[in-house]
């Protein structure tokens, strides 16, 4: 079967990119949702019922978490045409004072397992099919307060281009996707509430469901990196001519 494979489809934007996928992607007829939440995954798919869809209940943040799902890979052999590796956390806090497992569980998940899944799912790529890295605007220039999280963005933005680079041979486009703050639970995980940061609550926000849909017409035509809106374009070209350690007296949460 067609498949799209979506982690930390649950919610917020990884949830907007069904509907995009179904949009665009009419030969798609399968999906394959990971995240954590089984019940919610379930409330989800049931959204649509004309569609197969396969919710995956996996920590990801776990190493054995990829065993699994390369076994599902075996036994079931899909035809992957659209990866969208999508789960991800943030934490706004001092490093110096802050939980450790917090901080190496924002590696775990934003790096090592959208490098694990993206490697466990190639062999079962088609030609033409496409893969989908949420980064974030906090790739562009380092974030003190959200120093991990911004590192492990800039690793996705990295890895992506190199990665493009080695797969479109292959038939195989991989784009960064970098929105800016969109109003979805993140905030909540990241312990940045409505008042807690005035840079926030003063950026411009993006639609989820904006992103997904653009990021993925951006994909089809083979580019490297999607932002939505023009302030976010103009930010990603502040930070290609400005020194960052300039822009970070601006960029701290
Ligand atoms: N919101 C923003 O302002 C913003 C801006 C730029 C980039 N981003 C990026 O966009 C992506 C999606 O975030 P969002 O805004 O849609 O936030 P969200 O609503 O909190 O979604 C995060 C998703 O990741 C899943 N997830 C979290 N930990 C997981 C784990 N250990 N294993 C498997 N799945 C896990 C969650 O599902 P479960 O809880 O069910 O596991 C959920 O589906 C993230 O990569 C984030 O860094 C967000």
């Amino acid at each position: 079967m067609v498949t799209a494979v979506i982690t930390g489809a649950s919610s917020g934007l990884g949830k907007e990119y069904i509907n995009a996928i179904i949009a665009q992607y009419p030969s798609v007829d399968a999906f394959w949702l990971v995240a954590r939440r089984k019940e919610v995954l379930k409330e989800v798919a049931q959204e649509h019922p004309d569609k197969t869809i396969a919710t995956i209940s996996l920590d990801l943040s776990k190493a054995e978490s990829y065993d699994l799902f390369e076994k599902l890979l075996k036994e079931n052999n899909p035809e992957i045409k659209v990866l969208i590796n999508n789960a991800g956390y943030g934490k706004c806090t001092d490093f110096f004072s802050s939980n450790r497992a917090q901080q190496t569980g924002m590696v775990d998940l934003n790096c090592r397992a959208l490098t694990a899944m993206t490697r466990l799912c190639l062999p079962y790529m088609l030609d033409n099919s496409l893969v989908l890295n949420i980064s974030s605007i906090a790739s562009f220039v380092p974030t003190p307060r959200m120093s991990v999280y911004s590192a492990t963005k800039a690793y996705v933005t990295a890895l992506s281009r190199a990665l493009r680079d080695e797969l479109r041979p292959r038939g195989i486009n991989v784009t960064a996707v970098c929105p800016g703050p969109m109003d979805t639970d993140f905030w909540n995980v990241a312990n940045v509430p409505e008042g807690k940061s005035r840079l926030i609550d003063r950026l411009p926000r993006v639609d989820p469901k904006a992103v997904a849909v653009g990021s993925l017409r951006a994909a089809k035509r083979g580019k490297a990196l999607y932002t939505k809106s023009l302030f976010y374009k103009f930010y990603r070209l502040l930070a290609k001519l400005l020194p960052h350690g300039f822009l970070m007296e601006f960029t701290e949460i």
